[in-house]
């Protein structure tokens, strides 16, 4: 051997990002060896606060903290986590699991404030016993003056429904604590969703029958109570498992948490501060909102319930002008200036223009609303890679829906959108969907029975 080959033997073997994939897909075909690892029967969700709110379309906590822990086995440097479509909060309190600085914005307010709740670093103990005074004082008062100015309210609500939640939130805002207020305010939000004439089978809006309206017997209060008390303890084992993994000092959590009101189009002008992130876990939106999940629709009466300024100060009550605002400010909803104009995506993935091209003619808008949506998203693609760090990872959690009778092969679209804008795809693996909630059984989504996960990394340029 030349004393040049001998100096290099001598040197420890430089780690490429190519070998940290290689490592990374490793662990996950072993950890994947079981079909069931990522499917999971057992939904075990007890110990992230997760049943707060029935949000459409959650992620499962423990199949997030396996891939996470997945990443940060391959990845022991990552120190923050990003979700730009941010639901009720599934993949940043995964991520406090494991200690994380979490970030993550919504443009749905409601979701916004489940997943502050979700992720508050101090959180108040003795929340049940508040709880149960709220609701006492609630019970304590005799005023009928009702707290909400919604426009149709006797189409949604009973009078004597619309009288005690009117209780309900009067004693929230006697309330100091902002976490407290904001946590009655979930709790109220997800007491709002049992107690108004709506169906809770779909999530998009659709009253009851008049008869059945007329034969339900309902105490918000009481319903409030039950789900506080709910609510606390989930907190309590929660907060004690982070406690357990050594994730809280002196009653505070470990990293930063911070979640915003927020646009994925525009997620540079708002993340400035906190980006560029080390690692992306996220579920978006699978078409518009209207032919998808109505998760605008889904909120739009809870929210009438809440005090907006006890969201953040990004919130917009104008999002209650209609039923439709929330999901028409959603990707998809309505054709804004941010998204990329139809030529530049059909170049970018082949795959959505051989499918776009393929739909009937008829019914026409089944072509016009995958455009549009897929347009939004690779704006929003677009600039949520540019607050990623180089050489990051990202997870996506996609579901391929039908439109006209035919599977978009969203994950396959995904993978070429972002590989357009200098990512590799490392991986796809399928999760099997047991029991996940479908929106509307009629809606066009109705079909999807498994998930695909897509693991992409941002390539150093
Ligand atoms: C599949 S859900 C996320 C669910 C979440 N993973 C969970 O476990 O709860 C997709 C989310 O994207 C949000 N969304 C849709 N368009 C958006 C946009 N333009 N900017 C930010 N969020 C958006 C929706 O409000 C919805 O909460």
């Amino acid at each position: 051997m030349t004393p040049l080959a001998q100096c290099d033997a001598l040197r420890p073997a430089v780690r490429t990002q190519e070998d940290v994939d290689a490592e990374l897909l490793k662990l996950l075909e072993t950890k994947g060896a079981d079909p069931d690892f990522w499917s999971l029967k057992d939904r075990d969700r007890s110990d992230s606060a997760h049943r707060i709110f029935q949000y459409p379309a959650m992620m499962v906590p423990l199949v997030q903290r396996r891939l996470l822990e997945a990443v940060l086995e391959a990845r022991p440097d990552v120190r923050s986590i990003y979700d730009p479509f941010l639901g009720s909060g599934t993949s940043l309190v995964s991520g406090m699991h494991f200690g994380l600085d979490v970030y993550g914005n919504d443009i749905n307010p409601l979701a916004v404030l489940i997943s502050r709740v979700r992720t508050a670093r101090t959180i108040e103990f003795s929340i049940g016993a508040i709880a149960e005074q709220v609701a006492a004082t609630a019970k304590a008062d005799g005023r009928k003056t009702i707290e909400t100015a919604m426009a149709n309210r006797e189409k949604w609500f009973q009078p004597e429904v619309a009288v005690e939640l009117s209780r309900l939130r009067r004693a929230i805002r006697t309330c100091d604590n902002l976490w407290v207020r904001r946590f009655l305010w979930v709790t109220l939000a997800e007491t709002v969703r049992l107690t108004s004439n709506d169906r809770t089978s779909t999530y998009k809006l659709h009253a009851r029958p008049a008869e059945e309206i007329a034969k339900r017997a309902l105490s918000p209060i009481a319903v409030f109570g039950e789900l506080a008390r709910e609510n606390a303890s989930s907190f309590s084992t929660f907060r004690r498992r982070l406690g357990e993994a050594k994730q809280i000092k002196a009653f505070k959590y470990v990293g930063e948490t911070e979640v915003r009101v927020g646009d994925t189009r525009q997620v540079l002008d708002y993340w400035s501060d906190a980006a560029p992130f080390d690692l992306l876990m996220t579920s978006p939106p699978y078409g518009d909102n209207l032919t998808t999940v109505t998760y605008g629709q889904h909120s739009y009466l809870p929210l009438h319930w809440i005090d907006f300024k006890d969201i953040d100060p990004a919130a917009d009550i104008a999002t209650l002008r209609t039923t439709q605002e929330i999901d028409r400010r959603s990707l998809g909803g309505a054709s804004g200036n941010a998204a990329w104009d139809e030529a530049k995506l059909l170049e970018a993935s082949p795959k959505l223009k051989r499918f776009a091209d393929g739909l009937p003619a008829k019914p026409d808008d089944g072509r016009s609303r995958l455009i549009r949506f897929y347009r939004d998203f690779g704006a929003s693609l677009d600039s949520i890679v540019g607050v990623m760090k180089p050489d990051s990872y990202m997870i996506w959690t996609v579901g391929n829906r039908n439109i006209a009778g035919q599977q978009v092969p969203t994950n396959l679209v995904l993978g070429e959108l972002l590989e357009g804008l200098n990512c590799k795809v490392v991986t796809t693996l399928t999760r099997r969907i047991h029991h996940k909630r479908m929106p509307d059984r009629n809606a066009s989504s109705a079909t999807m029975r498994e998930e695909k996960i897509l693991l992409a990394r941002k390539v150093e340029s």
